[in-house]
């Protein structure tokens, strides 16, 4: 059984889409053990909760510094021994001790197809502001393994999404989420389940599940 934790700060729609996957049998051999926020009013939360999974908020507005809030989080992930931890839509900065103790064992989804329209400063709409600026035709989500770097770690799964005219942020931003970060990042998890993930010179290899 692969432990999870999902760690959220907002909506947590991919949060639900992990749920749901995991009721229906699509996310195999998966549990959740715990559903962290760093802002108490968190929707997410409410999600976990009316699905019977512990869930707590860890806020850095509680703690008198930022390395105690990193400590108590990555002490927290640490007494859980989960096996991987799944970013979605955590606007926390992931400090690297955590890093280095769950060395390729972090997973992050962001909302456009890496490289395009990530790093620093591309967080929210604003990545989907970015894309219809530059006028693409197709942007998508990206599920990657989190390195020290911005979006830079190993990427494991990636889906394009069709740009259309009259596109705005938001209606962008919600056909990304529908057409793909609810679908990639379950899938992930369940590849990731399976052992079928590897990372070879800091590229993702996806072996073929042996039944
Ligand atoms: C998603 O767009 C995700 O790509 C980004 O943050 C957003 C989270 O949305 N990292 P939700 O909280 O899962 O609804």
């Amino acid at each position: 059984m692969l432990r999870i934790a999902v760690l959220v700060s907002g909506g947590g729609t991919n949060l639900q889409a992990i749920i749901d996957r995991i009721e229906d049998g699509t996310i195999r051999n998966t549990e959740i053990a715990m559903v962290i926020s760093n802002n108490k009013n968190a929707k997410a939360l409410e999600r976990a909760a009316k699905h019977h999974i512990p869930a707590q908020c860890i806020s850095p507005k509680d703690f008198e510094n930022r390395d105690m809030f990193n400590k108590v989080l990555l002490d927290t992930l640490l007494d859980l021994k989960v096996d991987l931890i799944v970013l979605a839509g955590f606007m926390v900065v992931i400090p690297p001790e955590m890093i280095r103790s769950f060395r390729n064992r972090i997973i992050n989804i962001h909302p456009s197809l890496i490289p395009s329209f990530c790093g620093t400063g591309y967080y929210g709409l604003h990545v989907h502001e970015a894309a219809l600026a530059r006028g693409v035709k197709v942007s998508g989500a990206t599920v990657h393994f989190v390195d020290e770097g911005t979006d830079t770690g190993p990427i494991i799964l990636q889906k394009a999404v069709e740009v259309k005219t009259g596109d705005t942020p938001e209606v962008l931003q919600r056909r990304i989420m529908e057409e793909a970060e609810w679908k990639i990042m379950p899938k992930a998890i369940d590849l990731i389940a399976a052992g079928c993930v590897k990372v070879v010179d800091g590229h993702v290899i996806i072996e073929e599940e042996t039944a």
